[in-house]
């Protein structure tokens, strides 16, 4: 049965990627809305990127501005990696169509309640800031939901610390609300995500697509896989759109149900979240989390479904 899907997300070369992969399977995702939040760049930025992302793929797709900040810590954002735009090396118009008045978080909860929704699915790739609001403002909507898939987090080493994964760096208490939401969790952590990396055979592969999308992509991946962070892969690990192909082929990625907890006290550990994979804390299984995945097959599908794009 086809999902709907509200995308909340930080754009971001790779938000970019997942965007345009759940614009690509309206067999399988019906995208209703898509929601921008403070993360990668301010939040000025991501809503305009997620505006330019939608015209690009030719659809017709509300955009709604979601949070300006995280929930009670400063915003940190990663031009660093991502570029002054957020979606750097993609080079496009600016876009004809204006945001939403509806805030995001409000959206969400309105998109997602609809009783016409199937199987009624969060996708976020950014920090959970709007995702905490819309859970605060209707708490029934965790029980609705089919499930939220995210990626973040890590099991082992962090991107953005030595303890933590940066959506969850910037906004761990929004996090901690997600994950104590009582709403079906699928988790995709730097773990998995890592082993779905831009070599340049995989760009060359998007760029020979010679399509208005494709070249976007290829440029946008050509410049975030050569800033890699620190700790992290060096050949650019596709994070985002990991949420979106599970969703489309869950069969890519598998794992197991387990305990998180988000670090929301330590200085040293904020953002930090705690996979009690082997059960020792006793406390019942908030997460499916992610752990393994069949890159080449991911890159087989998102190839197809870019194809698929003007
Ligand atoms: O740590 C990787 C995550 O942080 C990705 O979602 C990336 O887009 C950034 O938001
Ligand atoms: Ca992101």
């Amino acid at each position: 049965m086809r999902r709907t899907v509200v995308l909340d997300c930080d754009p971001g070369q790779d938000d970019a990627v997942a965007i345009l992969l759940a614009l690509a399977s309206p067999g399988e995702l019906e995208v209703r809305a898509i929601m921008a939040v403070a993360g990668n760049v301010p939040l000025v930025r991501t809503v305009d990127n997620a505006l330019r992302l939608v015209e690009l793929a030719g659809a017709c797709v509300p955009v709604h501005a979601g949070c300006a900040r995280p929930l009670l810590r400063e915003l940190v954002t990663a031009e660093h990696v991502h570029g002054e735009t957020g979606i750097d090396g993609a080079d496009l118009p600016h876009p004809a169509r204006e945001p939403e008045r509806e805030h995001a978080a409000l959206a969400i909860v309105r998109h997602l309640s609809d009783p016409t929704a199937e199987r009624p699915t969060l996708v976020a790739t950014g920090p959970l800031t709007n995702v905490a609001l819309a859970l605060t403002l209707a708490p029934d909507l965790a029980r609705r939901l089919d499930a939220i898939v995210l990626m973040g987090g890590a099991v082992g080493l962090g991107n953005v610390t030595p303890a933590a994964e940066f959506n969850m760096y910037v906004d761990p208490h929004a996090a901690r609300i997600v994950f104590e939401s009582g709403a079906r969790i699928v988790m995709f952590p730097l773990d998995v995500t890592h082993q779905v990396l831009v070599t340049e055979e995989r760009l060359g592969r998007i760029r020979a697509l010679g399509t208005r999308s494709a070249r976007a992509v290829a440029g946008m991946l050509a410049f975030y896989r050569g800033r890699g962070r620190t700790g992290g892969a060096r050949e650019g690990p596709l994070h985002d759109p990991c949420t979106v192909a599970w969703l489309v082929d869950p069969g890519l990625f598998c794992g197991r149900a387990a305990r998180v907890e988000v670090e929301c006290e330590s200085p040293l550990g904020l953002g930090r979240t705690y996979v009690d994979l082997h059960g020792t804390t006793g406390r019942p299984p908030n997460a499916e989390v992610m752990l393994q995945a069949d890159a080449e097959r991911f890159f087989e599908l998102l190839v197809e479904r870019l194809a698929r794009l003007p």
